[in-house]
């Protein structure tokens, strides 16, 4: 028996690492997705191929400390707690497929957990969105010890966000109309980055500069909320200015480099709206609101990256029948 689901990608657009203490962030689902295809299987396993390669643990995978290294630690223990939740204990096979890439602020590490439990769950039966993201964020604590949520809840729930202390909602929901869609033009800078040595770095940052990492994080929270507003008020211009001006705070703040800033600046001097890291930064990509009819001079001077273009994606998660 098989059963298929995807999740989104992600990018963060206001507000990423001060969300981790509690300030908000504004996050958009991408249209890239990635697709969790399970399949049980009679040898007593969980196995998983993926872009990162091929992993088997045998059942009942419930130490998380026997598969650490394992580079497929989330996808395991995401399979293995819906097991666990609907008291199923059977071998599965999963194949993970995605549309964008690993380890660059896109998200995949949640959306790869949060297809793997839709997947698994509708082997068996179903489970609800909330239970979902309940289980992807407790895998994403494997994969950097204290995630603010905000990638779970964006691959799980779609759209475009605030997030706030481990809650989510849907400016859709608070009056944006969704028909002024915003554009955006992601660049890949080709660095991978590593989310918990960057969230590691602010830690230790915050705690040796105490005045200077508050008045950093008030700045993160005055972005974040003026940036609503003009969201909602659909002013392209000013959304653009805020997102570089929130790249200048998280140069500041140590997580860009010169690669990502010589991006930003190509972005916006070739007519982006605006322009900034996206996620922990450090590499990764940079997202910046984009006039449709500038696209292609945008991918021309940018030509030496991996970049595409995505407006909101409004699914979250979603069950595919086979
Ligand atoms: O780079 P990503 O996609 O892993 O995003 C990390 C976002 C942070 O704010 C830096 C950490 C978090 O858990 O919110």
């Amino acid at each position: 028996m098989t059963a298929v689901a995807s999740a989104p990608a992600k990018a963060i657009l206001f507000g990423e690492h001060f969300v981790v203490y509690g300030k908000p962030a504004i996050a958009t689902a991408l249209k890239r997705r990635v697709k969790a295809t399970s399949t049980m299987n009679d040898v007593g396993e969980i196995r998983v191929r993926s872009m990162l390669g091929y992993s088997r643990i045998p059942l009942p995978c419930t130490d998380p400390h026997l598969y650490e290294h394992d580079p497929h630690k989330h996808i395991i223990f995401s399979a293995a707690s819906v097991m666990r939740l609907l008291n199923k204990h059977v071998g599965v096979d999963i194949l993970l497929e995605s549309d964008f890439p690993y380890g660059m602020g896109l998200g995949a590490s949640a959306a790869t957990s949060v297809a793997t439990i839709a997947s698994v769950a509708s082997l068996f039966g179903s489970i609800s969105r909330d239970e979902v993201f309940r289980l992807s964020l407790e895998a994403e604590r494997l994969v950097h010890r204290n995630p603010s949520g905000i990638d779970s809840a964006v691959c799980t729930y779609g759209g475009l966000v605030l997030f706030k202390d481990g809650r989510i909602e849907r400016l859709d929901e608070k009056g944006y109309d969704s028909s002024h869609a915003l554009r955006f033009m992601i660049v890949n800078s080709g660095m991978m980055k590593d989310t918990g040595s960057m969230v590691m770095k602010v830690k230790a940052r915050g705690e040796s500069s105490r005045e200077e990492f508050a008045s950093l994080a008030e700045m993160s929270e005055m972005l974040t909320m003026q940036a609503l507003y003009a969201i909602m008020c659909s002013d392209l211009a000013r959304v653009g200015e805020l997102l570089t001006l929130n790249h200048g705070l998280l140069r500041r703040l140590g997580v860009s480099n010169d690669t990502l800033d010589a991006i930003v600046y190509t972005l916006v001097k070739n007519g982006a709206y605006g322009a900034k890291l996206t996620g922990a930064g450090g590499g990764g990509c940079i997202i910046s609101l984009i006039d449709e009819a500038r696209s292609s001079m945008l991918f021309d001077a940018l030509c030496n990256y991996e970049a595409f273009t995505s407006s909101i994606e409004d699914d979250g998660v979603i069950i595919h029948t086979e």
